[in-house]
């Protein structure tokens, strides 16, 4: 594919991908795991080579904190965060769940809108500027590593965001996520947002910027991506898209947005792609919610094609309906559906598969036998053709 480059993208950017499954993905309705479940998950998000794997909120349950010890104990490689509120006790749960991490991160946020200063916190913006420099500086008394996020950040005046994450820095975190906690942000905003906070905070230089964004109008992926081209160089993510609502951003989606367009972003995840469905399809089997058939790059369609025009297409050349390969993302291979779409050159094409070379006039036979066969159900299998080429279908 030929991806106009935007001017001054040279060498692909290092894009840290911090997932967030077992954290924010497990506070989706109906998707809680066990500490063993989420041992197991750990462990694929590791071979995927996620950055950094947020295992939960210590402070919220004995199931969280057996979690982040069980999985601390076995993955030496990717870092480790857990989540805290800036509340001392929650951060000394926190630090001791991770006591045994080879590399632990401390992850503290606090909400900085309006509404939730007003309504959800009770306090002033002095308070909330007070309670951040106090809660990463302890966080700091305990590892190197310290992410800090403002909650609903994106609904935050923009002065007042600035200088929240300026105390933020000047009290020791290294890593600075800017959550569009209620999914209300559109991308032009972001980038706008990421480039105003990079170029203003002072010592923005020299930490790491992160997108943490929420899907409730369908644009967690693109603003993101868009987050990224502001100077985000962290993005969390959920596999399948999980979490609060209408989910987190889907790792699939970002990663393979970064893949199949990287001349554009300039961006490097370091994912293995191959391993994208099969994670997906082990997630859904432990917390019991199927993948929607129709979603990006893990979906039971995301690479099958059924009306005629598109499988013509595809049996002369693959690259005219799609734009990656199945084999990258973890699936065998396209699927041809037959269907009441299709068309005689997927028909005859399954036939000979199956080994049946018909004349012409045979092939037009079976192919009205196929469409009548259409007529009565949605998907033909090989099972249905085998039966067509022995007459048993209608009886003949
Ligand atoms: O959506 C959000 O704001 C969060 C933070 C707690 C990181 O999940
Ligand atoms: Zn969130």
């Amino acid at each position: 594919m030929n991806d106009p480059t935007p001017a001054g993208v040279v060498a692909p950017t290092p894009i840290r991908i911090f997932d967030t499954t077992l954290r924010d993905g497990e506070q989706s309705p109906g998707c809680s795991m066990t500490p063993q479940q989420k041992v197991v998950m750990a462990r694929a998000l590791a071979e995927l080579g996620v950055d950094v794997i947020e295992t939960g909120f210590p402070a919220s349950s004995e199931s969280d904190r057996e979690a982040a010890r069980l999985i601390a104990r076995e993955l030496r490689a990717p870092t480790l965060a857990v989540l805290s509120r800036c509340l001392p006790a929650d951060i000394e749960a926190s630090a001791r769940a991770l006591e045994i991490a080879a590399n632990p991160r401390l992850h503290v946020f606090i909400s900085t809108s309006p509404l939730h200063r007003e309504h959800k916190l009770r306090m002033s913006k002095a308070q909330v500027l007070e309670a951040t420099a106090a809660c990463v500086a302890q966080a700091r008394r305990h590892v190197d590593d310290v992410e800090f996020s403002t909650e609903d950040g994106t609904r935050t005046e923009r002065e007042f965001l600035a200088e929240v994450i300026g105390a933020a820095i000047a009290a020791g975190a290294t890593t600075i996520n800017v959550p569009d906690t209620l999914g209300y942000t559109t991308p032009d905003e972001m980038r706008a947002l990421f480039a105003f906070l990079i170029e203003t905070v002072p010592g923005a230089r020299g930490v790491v910027f992160s997108a943490h964004c929420h899907d409730d109008l369908g644009l967690a992926v693109a603003n993101s991506l868009a987050a990224i081209e502001g100077g985000a160089r962290q993005v969390e993510c959920t596999v399948n898209g999980i979490g609060e609502r209408a989910g987190n951003c889907a790792m699939e989606e970002l990663v393979m947005a970064l893949k199949v367009r990287g001349a554009w972003y300039g961006a490097d995840t370091g994912i293995d792609t191959r391993r994208l469905v099969p994670t997906s399809q082990l997630l859904s089997r432990l917390v019991g919610m199927p993948v929607q058939r129709n979603k990006a790059v893990v979906g039971a369609n995301a690479f099958a094609h059924e009306s005629g025009i598109h499988q013509h297409g595809m049996l002369r050349h693959r690259g005219t309906y799609e734009i990656m390969h199945p084999e990258d993302v973890g699936w065998p291979d396209s699927k041809m559906v037959l269907g009441r779409h299709s068309g005689r050159a997927a028909f005859s094409h399954r036939l000979r598969a199956l080994g049946y070379a018909l004349e012409d006039a045979q092939l037009e036979q079976a192919f009205a036998g196929f469409k009548a066969l259409c007529e009565r159900q949605r998907v033909v299998e090989d099972r249905d053709l085998e039966a067509l080429m022995h007459g048993d279908v209608n009886g003949e």
